[in-house]
Parts: structure tokens; C-alpha cells; sequence
């Protein structure tokens, strides 16, 4: 990945800050989903002593943040288009902050339980929002790069709040500050979004054609009649077809196949067991304080971290089969030694073996399903169904995070830790199969390519040499 020749490719320095400087304002919906994901890993340790919580309710305290993601990612579509990006950015923020201060005063359980879903409509809706917005308002030419800045957002918000739930803990305080502290990014997002621009995109979808233009000359500069005409065109298409059942088509039927199958192996290979229940695993694992299993989780969170950053190294050098491959393969063999920590045998290697084992898993997602999952789930599909696409399978793939967490500790229960961690191993070794069958290459590939590609019963070809049956039949 050439930074520098991105950065030239943008057009003057002042454009170049501006465009940095607004995906990053946008990117704090992706810390905020990372952080208010995270932080309950820790914050449960506490939760269960104040609401002397259950299994099942600790289950369920951790999950229900994600119902509320399953309704936020369905209806984000449609309030991102009737109130606008920067609108919808702006009604978010306002959500997570009051949602953050209101979890953290929270009297019972009922309560608590109810602001963690607000919350988590907030988490669905900036997951699906924020790459809208950075993928409206960047140019082409670096609107990969900025896009997988969102799982870059996502890891640091996970470490952070593993960070400040060892804080709070060490300073004795418990969890409520652990959720206030939530507010700060919050008020961040808010104040950066009402200095930030609406997307030229939405501006031209709502006949504010001077205002796109003003936007693009102040963002992206020099050639805003080429991009208004680029905007045009794709509304020729897109406005044409885009329903749900648009995408069961032939051809573009596998590309669904394909983004809901990563969308769901993402999470079946027991990634969130891991963010979530971290600390709880090393408690088992033998470490007895609180403390001190939370600081071992926050060393996972920062190893996410790094890792991600070398897979945006990676990604356009290895491509995104390189990646998924090997990280399914690290997956795989970092499942089977946790599954050996917990066996009788092993045991006595206790959390330093534990550790080892979540470190291997976390570097391989790390490096392949955390970010190429959400890389593809834009790109796979046809521009005129790239939104519904992608709003489909980032559904799929709360309502998987859904089933795993919700089932997590109930499966430790009935067949105990090891048979746990090797049943997400054999989910694993389907990813392995599933991406080597069935997910192409797309790297280097344009769109339009990728389009063609589904088309042609999966097949690479020249847009220009699709047969004229299969063009027309698709609105080409
Ligand atoms: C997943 C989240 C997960 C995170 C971990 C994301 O790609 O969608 O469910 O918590 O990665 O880094």
C-alpha cells in the first residue's frame, strides 16, 4: 500500500487534511462500536456482583447490546437516507453519549439491560452508517484505504476499553465509569459531525445539486464536474432496481451466498467469545483476581490492534484470498490449543498457555475475517444492490455475534470448554473450505469487474464481453 502516492493522488494539501481529518471524525462511530462492544468484558466481572447475576443473565447482560445492533442495522438504511449521513452521524452521537452517561447510572438490571440495547441501535446503525459516509465522501482513490480505517477504529475502541476497564478496576470504582467514559468519543462524534460536511452523494440524491457541488470543491477539489457526472451515472443505475429480492438473481444469488456465508463465519468462528468473555476465560483458566485477568485481556486488545495494522499492510499485497486462507489456517490451529488449555492434560500450564493460544487466534482473525469481511461485504455486490447487499449481511453478521454470545457460556456449561473452542476450531476449518471454493479475488479488480464476474457464472471477464443475454437480463 503506497500512502504516499494515495495522499498525492487526492489533489492539494488542504483537500488531502480535509478528507483524513473527516473519515476520521466519522471513524469515532467505529470506536464507539468497538469500545461499547469491549467494554462489557470487563464490566461483567462487576455486573455480576452488583445484580448477582446468573449464567443466564450474565448471558444475556452481555448480549443484549446486540439485539439492539440487529435493529439498528435494519433500519439505518432508511433514516441514513430520509435524514442524510451527517444528520443520522449527528442523532447517533447524541444516542451514544445520553445511552452511555444513562448505562452507567443505572439502578437494576431491567434498566441496565434496556439502555445497553439504545446503545447497541446506536453500534448497528454507525457499523452500516459510517462506511456510507467515508466511502461517499472519499475519493476513489483512497476510499479502500479509508474504509478499512473502520476495523482499525473498531480494534483501538475494543483495546481502549479494556484499557480503562482495568483502570476503573484497579481504582476500585467498578463499572459505571467504565460505561460513562463512553460519552467522551460520543460528544467528540457530535461536535466533529456539525463542523463536517453532508456527502456530496446524498446532497445529489436530494436535488441539492449547488450544494454537491460546493461540498466537492471544498473536499475534493479540482474536478467537481467529473464527479457530479460519475454521481449521475450511478444514480442511472442504482435507481433502476435494489430490492431484497433483486439480489436472489442468478449470479449475483452466489455473491449474497458469499457475503452472508463471511458474514456468518465471521462470527461462528467464536471471534466475540474471545472480546466478550476474555477475562472470564482466563478467570477459568486459573487466574484468580479480577485485575489481573482484565490486564490479560488487554494485552489480546492491543495484539488486535497491531495485527490489524499489518493486515492493511497486507492487503493489497497478498490480496484478500492470501489473507482469509492463512488467517482461517491460525484460526484453526489457535482454537485446537485453547481447546488443549482446558483439557485435564494441560491444564496445569494454566493461564500462560491460555494467553499463548488467544494471542495465535486473535493475530489470525485479525490479519484475514476482522477486516476482509467488511472490505467485501461493500465490494461483492452490483452497485445498484452494493447498499442492500451490504445491509443484509451486516445483519446476518450481528445476529450470528447474537447466537454465538448468547450460547457461549451455556456450551461450557453442557460440553465443557475444550469441545467448545474445537467446535468455533471446526467452524474454522469451513471458513478454510468456504473461502478456497467459493470467495474470489477481487483485489486490484474494479467494481465493475466484480460484477461481471457474478455474471458470468463466476468467471473473469471483460465487462465488454459479457454476452448481450446476460447484459440486458441485468440492466446493463
Ligand atoms: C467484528 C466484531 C468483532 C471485532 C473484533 C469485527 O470485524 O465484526 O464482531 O468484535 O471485529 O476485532
Amino acid at each position: 500500500m503506497d500512502l504516499g502516492n494515495s495522499t498525492a493522488d487526492v489533489g492539494s494539501p488542504r483537500r488531502q487534511l480535509s478528507v483524513y481529518f473527516v473519515s476520521a471524525i466519522a471513524a469515532l462511530g467505529g470506536l464507539l462500536f468497538g469500545y461499547d462492544t469491549g467494554v462489557i468484558s470487563g464490566a461483567q466481572l462487576f455486573l455480576i456482583q452488583s445484580f448477582k447475576l446468573n449464567a443466564q443473565q450474565q448471558e444475556f447482560a452481555v448480549s443484549c447490546v446486540l439485539i439492539g445492533a440487529m435493529i439498528g442495522a435494519l433500519i439505518a438504511g432508511r433514516v441514513n437516507d430520509y435524514l442524510g449521513r451527517k444528520r443520522t452521524l449527528i442523532a447517533l452521537a447524541i444516542l451514544f453519549t445520553a445511552g452511555a452517561i444513562l448505562t452507567a447510572f443505572s439502578p437494576n438490571l431491567v434498566f441496565f439491560i434496556i439502555m445497553r440495547m439504545v446503545v447497541g441501535v446506536g453500534i448497528g446503525a454507525a457499523a452500516s452508517v459510517v462506511p456510507v459516509y467515508i466511502s461517499e465522501i472519499a475519493p476513489s482513490q483512497v476510499r479502500g484505504l479509508l474504509a478499512t480505517f473502520q476495523q482499525l477504529a473498531i480494534t483501538i475502541g475494543i483495546a481502549v476499553s479494556y484499557w480503562f476497564d482495568l483502570l476503573f478496576a484497579h481504582l476500585g470504582m467498578g463499572w459505571p465509569p467504565m460505561f460513562a467514559v463512553a460519552a467522551i468519543p460520543g460528544i467528540l462524534l457530535f461536535l466533529g459531525m456539525l463542523i463536517s460536511p453532508e456527502t456530496p452523494r446524498w446532497l445529489a440524491s436530494q436535488g441539492r445539486w449547488e450544494e454537491a457541488r460546493a461540498t466537492l470543491e471544498r473536499i475534493k477539489g479540482a474536478d467537481p464536474e467529473r464527479e457530479l457526472k460519475d454521481i449521475r451515472d450511478s444514480f442511472a443505475v442504482e435507481m433502476s432496481q435494489g430490492s431484497l429480492r433483486d439480489l436472489l438473481a442468478p449470479g449475483v444469488r452466489m455473491a449474497l451466498v458469499v457475503g452472508v456465508g463471511l458474514a456468518a463465519l465471521q462470527q461462528f468462528v467464536g471471534i466475540n467469545t474471545v472480546i466478550y468473555y476474555a477475562p472470564t476465560i482466563f478467570q477459568s483458566a486459573g487466574i484468580a483476581s479480577a485485575n489481573a485477568a482484565i490486564l490479560a485481556t488487554s494485552i489480546v486488545g492491543v495484539v488486535n490492534v497491531l495485527s490489524t495494522i499489518v493486515a492493511l499492510l497486507l492487503v493489497d499485497r497478498l490480496g484478500r484470498r492470501g489473507l482469509l486462507i492463512t488467517g482461517s489456517i491460525g484460526m484453526v490451529i489457535g482454537l485446537i490449543i485453547l481447546g488443549l488449555a482446558f483439557t485435564p492434560a494441560f491444564h496445569g500450564g494454566g493461564a500462560g498457555f491460555t494467553l499463548f493460544a488467544l494471542i495465535v487466534y486473535i493475530i489470525a482473525f485479525a490479519i484475514s475475517m476482522g477486516p476482509v469481511f467488511w472490505v467485501m461485504s461493500a465490494e461483492l455486490f452490483p452497485t445498484r444492490l452494493r447498499a442492500v447487499g451490504a445491509s443484509t449481511s451486516t445483519f446476518v453478521n450481528w445476529l450470528c455475534n447474537f447466537l454465538v454470545s448468547v450460547t457461549f457460556l451455556s456450551l461450557i456449561n453442557a460440553i465443557g470448554s475444550s469441545f467448545t473452542f474445537w467446535l468455533y476450531g471446526i467452524f474454522g476449518l469451513i471458513t478454510l473450505y468456504f473461502c478456497i471454493r467459493l470467495v474470489p479475488e477481487t483485489k486490484g479488480r474494479t467494481l465493475e469487474e466484480i460484477e461481471a464476474y457474478w455474471l458470468n457464472g463466476r468467471k473473469w471477464v471483460p465487462v465488454s464481453e459479457l454476452p448481450e443475454s446476460v447484459r440486458s437480463q441485468h440492466g446493463d
